[in-house]
């Protein structure tokens, strides 16, 4: 059986807004009670629209943001009471790398300063740490002539290798992705979706990959949780979701994935509605409202994350006929 290398226990993230003159406080329920397992060397992609609490879930499992409950065990240990010092040697194992490299770079430092800062953080020795940059700027794609440049003066995909190489530094077990292809053109997306699975294999990588593309996630991922108002409602291997979701909110993402058989039909879902408020999500299952299979019970009671077909799947229509 393969290591789970992590392990996220009902992650809760709620953020306290609105407070001020003549506003009432809110309460957003970014993340409510995920949980999920990410075993060594697989991609588990994450999915859902916007605003559903995917970028949130990233960074509270690398505690950039702190979550409000929940359990983080990496490596074995639940790293959510961990201290700053101990927290810091974690991050030595798990790096994130951003939508935008470009935000994220900073303009005054050559490329050489931005790999050489985690090595110092980490008191990585100073003769060993020439070496270990010019290899990573190989690994991905970059020569050590480029050193000396800065940020500005590279393209997007250059700008994302750098920011994986960054990421890369300290040769990390976990790589949190947060749509890293998402503002490249679609002929980088690919060189760039390449270049993460050639590195995955090169360095025994796990990746936790999100995205709200599910052509990238369908490329990349082994298996996929699809997020909703901050709630996983199914997870499932690849090509399992791919070729029959269950959920109906599922249904009806990946019924606007385009097929590339021209004989396959796949009918369009349209959704009714926005996403609710995650302040004020809808009463029993979160997706009721919007959903063209809700019964009574959908309105009142929220279903559990249940195994169904050899996935999970949070869905009364499953419950009533299993
Ligand atoms: N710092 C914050 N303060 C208050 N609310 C926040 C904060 N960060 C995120 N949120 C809210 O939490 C919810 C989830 O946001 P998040 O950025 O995690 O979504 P996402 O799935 O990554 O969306 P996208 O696909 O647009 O990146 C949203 O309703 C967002 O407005
Ligand atoms: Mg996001």
């Amino acid at each position: 059986m393969k290591t789970p290398l992590l392990e996220v226990r009902n992650l809760q993230k709620r953020f306290l807004t609105g407070k001020g003159w003549l506003q009432q406080p809110t309460c957003v329920h970014a993340v409510n009670g995920v949980n999920l397992t990410v075993t060594e060397g697989e991609t588990l992609g994450i999915v859902g629209e916007s605003g559903c609490g995917k970028s949130t879930l990233g960074r509270c499992i690398l505690r950039l943001i702190e979550p409000t409950e929940g359990e983080i065990v990496f490596q074995g240990r639940d790293i959510r009471p961990f201290k700053k010092a101990d927290m810091h040697q974690v991050r030595r194992n798990m790096q994130m790398v951003f939508q935008n490299p470009f935000d994220t770079l900073n303009p005054k430092l050559t490329i050489k300063s931005i790999l050489t800062e985690p090595l110092i953080a980490h008191g990585i020795p100073k003769e060993l740490r020439q070496a270990l940059i010019e290899d990573t700027m190989e690994l991905v794609g970059l020569s050590k002539k480029q050193l000396a440049r800065y940020a500005h003066e590279f393209s997007g995909g250059q700008r994302q290798r750098i920011g994986i190489a960054r990421a890369l530094m300290l040769r990390p077990k976990l790589i949190i992705a947060d749509e890293p292809v998402s503002a490249l053109d679609v002929s980088i997306q690919s060189q760039i979706l390449n270049l993460l699975q050639d590195l995955q294999e090169q360095l025994s990588l796990t990746y936790l990959f999100i995205s709200h593309d599910l052509s990238v996630v369908e490329h990349i991922a082994d298996r996929v949780a699809v997020m909703y108002l901050g709630e996983v409602i199914e997870l499932a291997n690849k090509e399992d979701l791919f070729a029959k979701p269950l959920h109906p909110y599922a249904q009806s993402l990946l019924s606007a994935v385009p097929v590339s058989d021209p004989d396959e039909k796949r009918e369009r879902i349209l959704l009714k509605g926005d996403l609710p408020s995650p302040s004020n999500p809808p009463s029993g299952c979160k997706f009721h409202p919007r959903c063209w299979a809700c019964m009574d019970i959908c309105k009142t009671t929220a279903p559990a994350l249940q195994e169904v077909e050899g996935r999970l799947v949070a869905c009364h229509l499953y419950e009533r006929n299993g």
